[in-house]
């Protein structure tokens, strides 16, 4: 059996599905409002002060409220502004400690909940670093730390409109729109959109800003800022106005950018009018840009329309790739046309196709290295930390998955109709799986698509591990790639360090090819390498005479070049190779970088080396620094 009465089956019997990872009962009330009221101390590190809701009961009155708390100091609790009993549950890790808090004495439906509290050493949600002006502080609560923030109902499934007032030292940012004030060291944010505690994000520090864009400026500190503006100003309204065609009007007014210091462990996130970046974005060439197209496109998939719990993470992730997709072909077009060429929106097609094939690769390559139950598009993560399901399977099966919807359906003309349907049906909410399919039906069935419907294997798609069936995407842009990793490797297996400087003609060979050619290049070798007898010594020749490695400022490159040369380089830890790579490792907070990074020295040179390297850093993020401990087995 195929199509939709294939899953019937794996319904919830109520929809959107509830969420295991949060131990609050949002399900009993409604979020009116939320208030945030903070103080940031870098004495002490930490944040503190209350936080207010406004709530009402669902459907039934209930005699206790559980808010989700992770090594918060709680100070006191009042129910409609009075001091109420409260209680810590037990710890259950990794979901943290409930507050439990007695809903008895309420009389009407509608109630306000205030927590005094103090965030402390042990909060994953927050770095406290040097920045390099002066102290700094910045979260990410995605997706289970907002409860080691402040006291929450941490589950996507939840959304509420925001308030903050903030008190710092130094500048501050939230996710919401400042307001004025002309009170010394508070800032003020508000939030009108609902939205979930894993988008509730604050940073403080000494942060300048400059314009990138009509309703875009980036924030870094002072001696960035420069190198910021230039490396996003080209191409930020370009997006916000592709993104726009593909869905509707942007709803949040600003999409600003922070460019936080390198401990940030993710390449971006997506928080709402306010983007937080890894400074490894500043290549200087522009090519990381893209990671911006894909935060922007969580304006509408992640942000508007809302995973109802992490087990539905493919439906926030797996669509914003596939608009970053679409984003970046539609500036491919734009900017052929510019430079004239004719054929400017078959190459847009090709450009996306490409990135696609790329996304490809490297799912490929990674599902083996995976727990195969964090191979389906939907997971089951009772008792599981989402933190470790994290991999590029929401991101590229998902993105397979939408694609190959859109080619069954008729391709991008019909699917296009779809997209606002679908982001205006559940936007404000959050939704499961299930319901994404409901809305193809409720779709495409009157525009007689049914049969087509019926014929998708729903159920392989959405619950099968392991890699989802090659769609035919175009390979020319790849094949130039590939055709010159051919020609490396023939010249490397011939063994001669002269023939193999006489080859290249390096100029000629890359004169066309962009950050992204580059990488599917590095990749080919990488896998040609595994397959084909190549003397360790020769790949040490690699640095001479592929010069984009050391003139490089791409993470990127440098990332891959560095893995292909340990890889197959047969390297021990003295080499400089190592050491270079290993330092560098101590630059970057990504985790992108960092945890394949000492899986990499943990396999090809020595575990021991890889845990010295890393115990040598104290930098790291909470959150990388438990996740490497894992890679490692510390
Ligand atoms: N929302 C994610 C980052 C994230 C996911 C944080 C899960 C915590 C838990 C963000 O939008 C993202 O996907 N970032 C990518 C960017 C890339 C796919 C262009 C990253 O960090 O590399
Ligand atoms: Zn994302």
């Amino acid at each position: 059996m195929t199509g939709r009465e294939a899953i019937q089956h794996k319904r919830p019997a109520i929809s959107p599905e509830l969420d295991p990872c949060t131990l609050s009962n949002y399900y009993d009330v409604n979020i009116v409002s939320s208030n945030l009221d903070l103080v940031v101390s870098f004495d002490n590190k930490t944040v503190s002060g209350s936080v207010t809701y406004v709530l009402k009961f669902a459907s039934k009155r209930v005699s206790k409220l559980t808010l989700d708390c992770s090594y918060l100091d709680i100070k006191g609790v009042s129910v409609n502004d009075k001091s109420a009993p409260f209680t810590m549950l037990p710890i259950s890790e990794p979901f943290g400690s409930p507050l439990e808090i007695s809903l008895e004495t309420i009389v009407d439906s509608e109630f306000s909940v205030s927590i005094t509290y103090a965030t402390t050493e042990k909060c994953t949600a927050l770095q406290f670093i040097n920045g390099d002006t002066g102290p700094y502080l910045f979260s990410q609560c995605q997706p289970i730390h907002a409860r080691s923030l402040f006291p929450c109902f941490d589950t996507p499934g939840a959304k509420s409109p925001f308030k903050y007032k903030v008190y710092s030292p130094s500048k501050v940012l939230m996710s919401g729109l400042p307001e004025e004030t002309i009170e010394k060291d508070v800032y003020y944010f508000n939030q009108p959109i609902p939205i979930p505690s894993y988008l509730v994000a604050i940073a403080s520090g000494n942060i300048v800003s400059a314009p990138i864009g009509p309703r875009s400026s980036v924030y870094s500190e002072e001696p960035k800022i420069k190198e910021c503006q230039w490396e996003f100003e080209q191409d930020m309204e370009d997006f916000i106005q592709v993104a726009e065609k593909l869905t509707f009007k942007y709803e949040w007014s600003k999409f600003d950018v922070l460019v936080l210091p390198s401990t940030f462990p993710y390449g971006g996130m997506e928080n709402p009018n306010i983007t937080f970046a890894t400074p490894t974005l500043l290549c200087k060439d522009r090519s990381q840009v893209k990671v911006l197209a894909h935060e922007l496109a969580h304006s509408w998939a992640g942000n508007l329309v809302t995973n109802c719990s992490w087990e539905h993470f493919w439906l926030n992730e797996g669509w914003t790739v596939y608009f970053e997709r679409r984003i970046l072909g539609a500036i491919a077009a734009i900017k052929a046309k510019r430079s004239g060429r004719q054929d400017y929106e078959e190459y847009g097609e090709k450009y996306r196709h490409f990135a696609a094939y790329l996304g490809w690769s490297e799912l490929a390559q990674t599902i083996p290295d995976l727990a195969v139950e964090s191979t389906s598009l939907i997971w089951n993560l009772t008792n599981q930390d989402p933190d470790d399901f994290y991999s590029r399977i929401p991101y590229d099966k998902g993105f397979t998955f939408l694609y190959y919807l859109e080619n069954k359906l008729g391709g991008t003309k019909e699917f296009d109709d779809f997209i606002p349907f679908y982001f205006k049906k559940f936007r404000y909410q959050s939704i499961d799986s299930f319901q994404f399919i409901d809305s193809l039906y409720e779709f495409f069935v009157p525009k007689g698509k049914q049969e087509v419907l019926d014929s998708i294997d729903f159920e392989a798609w959405l619950f099968a591990p392991g890699l989802p069936e090659y769609q035919n995407f175009d390979t020319s842009m790849v094949d130039e790639c590939t055709n010159l990793a051919d020609k490396w490797i023939s010249s490397f297996v011939k063994g001669d360090v002269d023939l193999i400087k006489a080859t290249f003609d390096q100029e000629k060979d890359f004169a066309s090819f962009d950050a992204n050619q580059h990488l599917v290049f590095l990749g080919n070798l990488s896998k040609q390498l595994d397959s084909t007898d190549v003397d360790p010594l020769l790949v040490r020749v690699f640095p001479d005479v592929y010069p984009y490695y050391s003139e490089s400022q791409n993470f990127e490159i440098i990332f891959n070049t560095s893995s292909l040369l340990i890889k197959y380089g047969s390297y021990s830890e003295t080499d400089t190779t190592v050491q270079r790579f290993a330092s560098w490792l101590h630059t970057v907070g990504r985790m992108k970088y960092v945890r394949p990074g000492y899986r990499l020295l943990a396999k090809h040179i020595s575990r021991d080396f890889a845990i010295k390297t890393f115990e040598a850093n104290d930098n790291y993020h909470p959150i990388c620094k438990a996740l490497v401990k894992k890679d490692l087995g510390i």
